[in-house]
């Protein structure tokens, strides 16, 4: 089943269900006082008001929201292009009920549409339930675990503490016990004896699908509060990574090998002259690319272009995480990052209804913002790499001194140039590096 199927897929079945179907908001978070969050980071977003209205407007509804997930308490910013799952952007398959249905019937349709429509083995099928917390004083949640015993094998229900099963609303003071959906994607039947161990643990083989939560608590300052207008069983969100749900129905092992990703790593292939799935540094490289593109795609057609303010300065941080990773494993020296833009505005301009006439401007528009950038950061990163060569010859070599630990901090946080580079410069001029011990990697290494 195809990626534009599988979500097809989810809305018509949750129209069906008498679900108001919205279509997804930009991706800037819109600041208020109550949400401070940079960027929408979850379907909930903009319906949280929904909780607190007397009567929503709506009381059921679904919709497909391109979300980021790189500030925040959800960051995932360093894991991508290291692993097969995580995503800078991704989209996320969300349902609510607003006071009319709980748990049971949230739970019944996710088991619907992913057993029957989606056509997931039921083997394959395992649950989470939150356990309860005594010091909290939350209760265990048996009302997923009512609905659950009876659809799945006792076998294959697990129970979790508040760390993995009990969800709050990132920024707001929204919380609840949650129920996941995990599917194991290998053909290991020793995966059964060791689940325990296995799930929730970010595991390559058993992938967390579906989170089915149900709001009803409120948490300040740490502490966990029965809310009167919240306290009910009946106040349900839901998200699903759609990245996840097509690796599961297509049957891959990483979220890279879907027919989403597949038409942008094609078109790098072409534009690096390189090949996917042969050597695991490219492979980190276009992971990367193909990820931190789609980001970017989304945030500047949303209106945020690159510059040196928050949200701003996270499109920047994108785009110079691909180009120093090009630059390091495959030598690129150009811009290239906006070539890639007409094959995301042909999977996505339509799909998130942005205005067809505005295509070709957009299309032009943004490919001029992203060379730009582009361009800018080359003649940064070769400039600061003359000052670092200039700063060595003239306070090292001279005085015949190493390079130590600070400097290598001072070249980094004063000229962006990271520690590959101090090494190839120290190479060229022959000079040598101090041998030390403790080193934060992450900050100046790639
Ligand atoms: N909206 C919730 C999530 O992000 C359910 O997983």
């Amino acid at each position: 089943m195809k990626y534009n199927k599988i979500k097809n897929k989810f809305l018509n079945f949750f129209k069906k269900e008498g679900h108001k179907i919205f279509k997804s908001s930009s991706i800037i978070n819109k600041n208020n006082k109550n949400n401070k969050l940079m960027f929408v980071n979850s379907g909930i977003n903009q319906f949280i008001n929904f909780f607190f209205k007397k009567k929503p407007k709506y009381l059921k509804i679904a919709n497909i929201q391109k979300c980021i997930r790189i500030t925040g308490k959800h960051n995932d910013f360093n894991v991508v292009g290291y692993d097969n799952l995580h995503h800078t952007m991704f989209e996320m398959l969300g349902s609510w009920s607003f006071g009319i249905y709980s748990q049971k019937k949230a739970i019944k349709l996710a088991w619907i549409l992913i057993t029957k429509i989606y056509k997931i083995s039921k083997k394959k099928i395992y649950v989470t339930i939150f356990k309860g917390d005594k010091k909290k004083k939350l209760d265990f949640d048996y009302y997923s675990y009512n609905v659950w015993k009876k659809l799945i094998n006792k076998d294959n229900i697990l129970f979790f503490g508040y760390n993995n099963n009990f969800w709050k609303i990132d920024n707001f003071n929204l919380c609840g016990p949650s129920t996941e959906i995990h599917i194991d994607i290998s053909n290991n039947n020793n995966n059964k004896k060791k689940i325990k161990q296995l799930i929730s643990k970010n595991n390559n083989d058993i992938i967390e699908l579906w989170n089915i939560v149900n709001i009803k608590y409120i948490i300040k300052n740490n502490i966990i509060y029965k809310n009167k207008k919240i306290y009910s069983n009946k106040y349900i969100d839901t998200g699903m990574g759609l990245e996840r749900l097509c690796m599961i129905i297509q049957n891959k092992k990483s979220t890279y090998d879907t027919d989403i990703f597949y038409p942008i790593i094609k078109k790098i292939e072409k534009i690096l002259l390189i090949k996917y799935g042969i050597n695991k540094e490219i492979d980190i490289v276009i992971k990367i690319i193909s990820d931190h593109i789609r980001s970017i795609f989304f945030i500047i057609l949303d209106g945020i272009k690159p510059n040196n303010k928050k949200s701003g300065y996270i499109v920047r941080k994108l785009i110079r995480r691909c180009l120093i990773y090009s630059y390091k494993y495959l030598y690129i020296k150009k811009p290239f990052l906006y070539k890639l833009l007409s094959v995301l505005f042909k999977i996505f301009y339509k799909n998130y209804n942005y205005n067809i006439k505005k295509y070709k401007y957009n299309l032009y528009k943004l490919k001029k913002i992203l060379k730009k950038e582009e361009t800018k950061y080359f003649i940064f990163l070769f400039r600061n790499i003359k000052f670092v060569k200039k700063y060595i010859i003239n306070k090292l070599i001279n005085k015949k001194k190493k390079i130590n630990k600070n400097l290598i901090y001072y070249f980094y946080d004063t000229y962006g140039i990271y520690y590959f580079l101090i090494k190839k410069i120290c190479l060229k001029l022959n000079i040598k590096i101090e041998k030390f011990k403790k080193i934060n990697k992450n900050k100046i290494e790639i």
